[in-house]
Parts: structure tokens; C-alpha cells; sequence
């Protein structure tokens, strides 16, 4: 394919969700702008609503009224669909309310692992009655205590869960993690005038009498979504991509470092900021890659990018190797399984062994059946295999890429033909 054109990806989906539970937390009415409008965001909003929370119709462009309260006890089961996020972080958000409410999600959601952020809302004070392996989850939340969390994992979704806890209750919290994850929160803390500090890895942070403010943010591109259109552009036979307004946050664009370490090259251009997150525009052109060798400390920095980095070394000269990948196992489906596990239906020589992913890169234009699990990172990650010359990846859905990408097949086919398209 030649790809041509200037797109924009749909909003953060990352920062949508952050933005729609701090305004619920916020005192008065916030006005978000640019929010996904995929199924996760949705569940968010939907959980909010459920908990007294009044927030506006998501629509494609809109801007979104959220009108801040104290939450009280849902009347009925919130449904988190198929996001983490939206149980994870919703998890810490009711903690600090004394109030009951229970939470589950779709098949793979309930089976995607919730102690992590049990662990530390419990020490905190939060009650879980019935067991917090997997949702469904009832918790109790109240009066709670401040921590000092030494986080196992390296994850945004259990800080933001204690930070958000410590927001709610009003008690002061400091975490650490072993790797940095992505830092949306504590960004959006900071832009929003609240006392969180960072200090040699630590997060502090210390809460104010009175309550947060409302507040206005414009939330950039995700960086998510463009990286699949930055995949197809760099296996492109020819022609240049320019990718406009897009979140590159340093914690979450680690799929650059590695593509540049490949050969890939994307310029950044036209650097800006946006409610304390940097945004560029991405200018992407095509380029021959070579494998290489991912360490587990750049891990959180591409965690979902992995699917396709994967697709984009079985392209490469020779073999790439992710170390440390384990936590793939316990995203929408078993991405380390099923990246493997595809590649090979594809004709590509790859292997998970213990917590480390292989790719050998080849030539040969990939021909076979792609089992998606109805996970949104794989359909993408494959469909962006299927532009290349010859291919022919047949995939066993193309619907659930509505989770974070819902226009995704639109501007893939577009950049293909040369359009000016707007997500
Ligand atoms: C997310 C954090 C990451 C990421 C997920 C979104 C977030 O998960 O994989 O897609 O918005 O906080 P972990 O916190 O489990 O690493």
C-alpha cells in the first residue's frame, strides 16, 4: 500500500477515563472535550451515572458536562464491560465514599486479576465481604487511612486506584512501583492545583480541605490508537502519514524508542501540551526494520503496544526478543499466548517461552486465520498485517476494535487511498 493522508485518532482512552472519574469527584460542573467514545469510556460513565454522578451523552466531538458529587450506593450491579479501567480505577473512587456497590464485567474482564488493587484499598480500610480475586466484587467503602504502598507491579491502574482512593477519603498516600508506569494521573492531580509530588520514584501525595475544583480539559489522541496507523505506514511500500494531535506522554510512547531501535523514524512536529500532557503531531514514513531486544524496564512504556511491535518484528530482519512479558497474560485475552500463537497461523516463526516472547521475521507474505479472542489490541495488530502485499489474514472478528478505536477499519482503508480524515 501507499499511504498518504492527515488523520486524528479518537481521544486518550486512558486519560477519558481519569478525566470523567475526577470531575465526579470534582465540586461543581467540569466540561471534557475530546473524550473517547469507545465501549470502555462508556462503562465509565455508565458506572458514574449509576453512582449519582451527572454526566452527559459521550458523542463523537462533544463536549462532556460532568457534574461532581458525594456517590451513594448504586440500586443496581455496575457493569465495568470490558474494561480494567473502569473496575480498577472505579474500585478506588468508591473506596472513599461510605457507601456499597457491586462490580463486574464481561467474560474477560472477570477473569483479569482485581487483588492488586484489593491488596492495598483493604489495608487502606476498604471492605470486600465477599472474596476480590475476580469481579464480581462487592466493596464497602468508608473512612479510610492514609498508606505508604510499595506496589509489586509496575501499574498505573493500582496507583491511580490508591490516588484516587486517597482523593475520595481525603487521607494522604505515597506509592512506589518498580518501573515507571504510564502517569496520567498524577499529571492530571498536578494540573488540577492538587499537592502530589514525585521524589526519586516516590508519589506523594497530600490532601486539601476543600475539594477539588471543577475543571476544563481537552484530552489529546491516544498515542494507542495512532500506533497502529504509524505500524501500517512503516510496512507501507510508499508515501508519508501525518498523524496530528497526539498524546506523547514519555510513559506511554515507548513504541517509539523501539521502532527507532528497528530503523522506524517518526518525526514529531508541532510539540504542544494539553491539560499537562505533551501533544505532537506524528509524521510517519515507511522503512526497512531489524529485530531487536526489548528489556523488561521498557516494558510499561509499550505494554499495549506489544501485540503490534510483535507484527511489526515478523517484518524485521532477523529476531526480536520481548523480555519480562508476563503481564500480557492477563490483558483483555492471553496476549502472549495469542500473539505467538497467531504469528505461527500466519506463517511467522514465534514463541512464548516462560515470560519472554520471540518473533523471527521473514518475507513472506502472511496468509491464514486470526483468532482476535475479541480482543481490540489483536484485531488491530493484525489488521495492520493484512495491508501488506499478498496478505491475506482472515480475522475472526473485526468488532471489537469499538473498546478504544471504533472508527479503526475507516482510516486504515482511508490512509490507504490518501484522505484528510478526522476521527
Ligand atoms: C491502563 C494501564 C495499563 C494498560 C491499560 C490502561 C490505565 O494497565 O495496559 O490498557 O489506563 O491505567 P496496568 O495498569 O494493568 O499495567
Amino acid at each position: 500500500m501507499i499511504v498518504r493522508g492527515t488523520v486524528r485518532v479518537p481521544g486518550d482512552k486512558s486519560i477519558s477515563h481519569r478525566a470523567l472519574l475526577l470531575a465526579a469527584l470534582a465540586r461543581g460542573t467540569s466540561a471534557c472535550t475530546g473524550l473517547l467514545t469507545g465501549a470502555d469510556v462508556r462503562h465509565t460513565a455508565g458506572i458514574l451515572r449509576s453512582l449519582g454522578v451527572s454526566v452527559a451523552p459521550l458523542r463523537a466531538g462533544a463536549v462532556v458536562a460532568v457534574r461532581g458529587t458525594r456517590f451513594k450506593s448504586p440500586r443496581t450491579t455496575l457493569d465495568c464491560g470490558n474494561s480494567g479501567t473502569t473496575a480498577r480505577l472505579g474500585l478506588g473512587a468508591i473506596a472513599g465514599h461510605p457507601i456499597r456497590a457491586r462490580l463486574t464485567g464481561d467474560a474477560s474482564l472477570r477473569r483479569r486479576p482485581m487483588r492488586r488493587v484489593v491488596d492495598p484499598l483493604r489495608s487502606m480500610g476498604a471492605r470486600f465481604p465477599n472474596g476480590a480475586e475476580h469481579l464480581p466484587v462487592t466493596i464497602q467503602g468508608g473512612r479510610l487511612q492514609g498508606i505508604a504502598y510499595e506496589s509489586p507491579i509496575a501499574s498505573a491502574q493500582v496507583k491511580s486506584a490508591i490516588l484516587l482512593a486517597a482523593l475520595a477519603a481525603r487521607v494522604p498516600v505515597t506509592v512506589t512501583e518498580p518501573h515507571l508506569s504510564r502517569d496520567h494521573t498524577e499529571r492530571l492531580f498536578v494540573h488540577l492545583g492538587l499537592d502530589l509530588r514525585v521524589a526519586h520514584g516516590v508519589i506523594s501525595y497530600q490532601p486539601s480541605p476543600a475539594l477539588v475544583s471543577a475543571f476544563d480539559l481537552t484530552v489529546p489522541g491516544d498515542f494507542s490508537s495512532a500506533a497502529f496507523l504509524i505500524g501500517a505506514a512503516v510496512l507501507a511500500e510508499g508515501g508519508e502519514l501525518l498523524i496530528e494531535g497526539v498524546g506523547v506522554n514519555p510513559t506511554r510512547t515507548g513504541f517509539l524508542v523501539a521502532l527507532e531501535r528497528m530503523g522506524g523514524h517518526v518525526d514529531r512536529l508541532n510539540l504542544s501540551a494539553e491539560g499537562g500532557e505533551p501533544v505532537a503531531d506524528l509524521l510517519v514514513r515507511p522503512a526497512a526494520l531489524t529485530g531487536t531486544e526489548v528489556p523488561a524496564a521498557e516494558v510499561p512504556a509499550l505494554i499495549d503496544e506489544i501485540p503490534l511491535l510483535a507484527v511489526l518484528a515478523s517484518r524485521a530482519r532477523g529476531e526480536t526478543v520481548f523480555r519480562d512479558v508476563g503481564e500480557l497474560r492477563l490483558k483483555e485475552s492471553d496476549r502472549l499466548e495469542l500473539v505467538a500463537a497467531n504469528l505461527r497461523n500466519v506463517g511467522v516463526a514465534a514463541e512464548a517461552r516462560g515470560d519472554d516472547l520471540f518473533v523471527i521475521g521473514t518475507d513472506r507474505p502472511p496468509h491464514g486465520p486470526v483468532d482476535t479472542a475479541r480482543d481490540h489490541r489483536l484485531v488491530m495488530a493484525f489488521a495492520v498485517l493484512g495491508t501488506l502485499p499478498g496478505a491475506a489474514v482472515r480475522l475472526s472478528e473485526r468488532r471489537s476494535v469499538a473498546i478504544s478505536y471504533p472508527g479503526f477499519f475507516r482510516t486504515l482503508q482511508a490512509i490507504g487511498r490518501g484522505a484528510r480524515h478526522r476521527d
